[in-house]
């Protein structure tokens, strides 16, 4: 690729997060020149070094190799290249559509640098058709360019949604299945080639639409699925039957596989994706809509059931001790983002400002901010938490605690979310 375009690089990445920073990489390991933008000087400053400015396990080695050997360079300045991957967020808007603002100004900071023949890849997980607007926007910007693909002052547009879970980006960058879609068949076509450097999984080629619409269905899915789990669980809450024994014991059926209920649904992708298709098709996406407004109002059921555990306390409930286990969005990771568990936490301190709330946590070192800021939190040990709390609530079931769950099962005031004392 680089052989006869000497002048500028393979493929510039725009947005250097969670996402952006390893594709860049993997790219750069394949040979291929690649450069880094991100607006954020800091960051920039950290990648320069080598070193990964987020926990993303066994990242770290890679990033070093690319930047040591040249083969990825970064800077707050776009450079030219033949690629342009555009990997920034696309967060929900207060309304539950998608903020396009990123994705736009990363296509405006592109658009002055085309000479025509390049492929702009949008990686951001986007509503169907923000693909096709990152198009208008370029020819807008360039009214010397065209979408018809042949001339030479033609540009490729392509999605190629990322699907890889974060803590596993070492392994599912390269091993998943990759989508790609084009505004037009030759687009897609271009989009395959290149991911096909280091995919070793099959690269399945659609239109953008389609493309976009795949990754926000599989999120979706995984959204309608848990909240039929956490409804059932409160149907099961008010029929006096244990959830968990039901879900195992339905789950021998051949053709049966239902989810785990929990506390509600957290991360930035599960409790976001599904409202770029409501808003996408209002009228349309009854189910997926209704799904979205179970697992925001898991939270609230929750808080209902500790409030009746301190009501059921012989002494004052103003001075009790509330012993909470876990607060990331899911087990075993340190991600709070969105998490239902902190949320729950937060509203338990801020609403019995008496009480002492133990939080057990072992995959953080310190409270996060939120809950610094609350003087009746405090850290604990999963030991002293289970021996002196009037009221335990299970929120995360992380490895320490799932080991746990005999003693937890034995605590006598016990708010299980996620079902470890159900041992039956
Ligand atoms: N993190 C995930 O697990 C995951 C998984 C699949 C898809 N996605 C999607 O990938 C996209 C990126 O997510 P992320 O987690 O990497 O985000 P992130 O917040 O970790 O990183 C985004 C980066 O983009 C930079 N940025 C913002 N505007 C910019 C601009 N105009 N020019 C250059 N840089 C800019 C920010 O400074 C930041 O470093 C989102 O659409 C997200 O939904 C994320």
């Amino acid at each position: 690729m680089t052989a006869n375009r000497r002048d500028q690089f393979d493929i510039a990445v725009i947005g250097l997060g969670y996402i952006g920073l390893p594709t860049a990489a993997f790219f750069a390991s394949t040979g291929l020149q690649v450069f880094g933008y991100d607006i954020n000087a800091d960051r920039i400053a950290t990648i320069a070094r080598g070193k990964v400015p987020f926990v993303e396990p066994g990242f770290d080695e890679l990033l070093k190799t690319v930047v040591e050997s040249r083969s990825l360079s970064v800077g707050t300045e776009l450079e030219p290249a033949d690629v342009y991957i555009i990997s920034v967020p696309t967060p929900l808007s207060s309304d539950k559509s998608v903020d396009p603002s990123y994705v736009f100004e990363a296509a405006k900071s592109i658009a002055p640098r085309l000479r025509g023949d390049e492929l702009v890849i949008l990686e951001s997980t986007s509503p169907p058709g923000l693909s096709e607007q990152v198009a208008e926007v370029l020819i807008s910007e360039r009214s010397d360019l065209m979408l018809t693909p042949g001339q030479a002052k033609s540009i490729y547009v392509a999605h190629a949604p990322e699907r890889v879970l974060p803590g596993k980006i070492m392994e599912e960058m390269t091993t998943n299945a990759r989508i790609v879609g084009g505004i037009n068949p030759e687009s897609a076509t271009r989009a395959k080639a290149l991911y096909e450097r280091f995919c070793t999984s099959d690269v399945l080629v659609t239109d953008a639409r389609t493309a976009e619409m795949a990754k926000l269905t599989e999120n979706a899915f995984r959204d309608v699925n848990i909240a039929f789990a956490n409804e059932l669980s409160i149907v099961c809450d008010d029929l006096g039957i244990d959830v968990w024994e039901l879900i195992r014991l339905a789950n021998r059926h051949p053709r049966v596989s239902i989810l785990q209920p929990g506390p509600g649904v957290g991360g930035h992708c599960i409790a976001v994706d599904p409202w770029f298709i409501v808003d996408s098709s209002p009228d349309h996406a009854r189910l997926i809509k209704t799904s979205r407004l179970v697992n925001d109002s898991k939270p609230d059921y929750v808080l209902a059931k500790i409030n009746k555990a301190l009501t059921n306390l012989p002494q004052s409930t103003t001075a009790a001790n509330i012993g909470i286990l876990g607060i990331t969005f899911k087990p075993d990771i340190d991600d709070i983002r969105e998490s239902p568990a902190l949320r729950i936490t937060q509203q338990v301190a801020l609403a019995n400002p008496e009480a002492k709330i133990k939080v057990v946590e072992p995959n953080l070192e310190n409270l996060p901010h939120q809950l610094q800021a609350l003087s009746n939190v405090q850290l604990c040990t999963l030991e002293a938490t289970l021996q002196d709390s009037d009221v335990l609530v299970v929120l995360v079931d992380h490895s320490e605690f799932r080991a746990a769950h005999e003693k937890i099962a034995s605590h006598g005031n016990l708010v299980d979310t996620r079902g470890l004392s159900s041992s039956k």
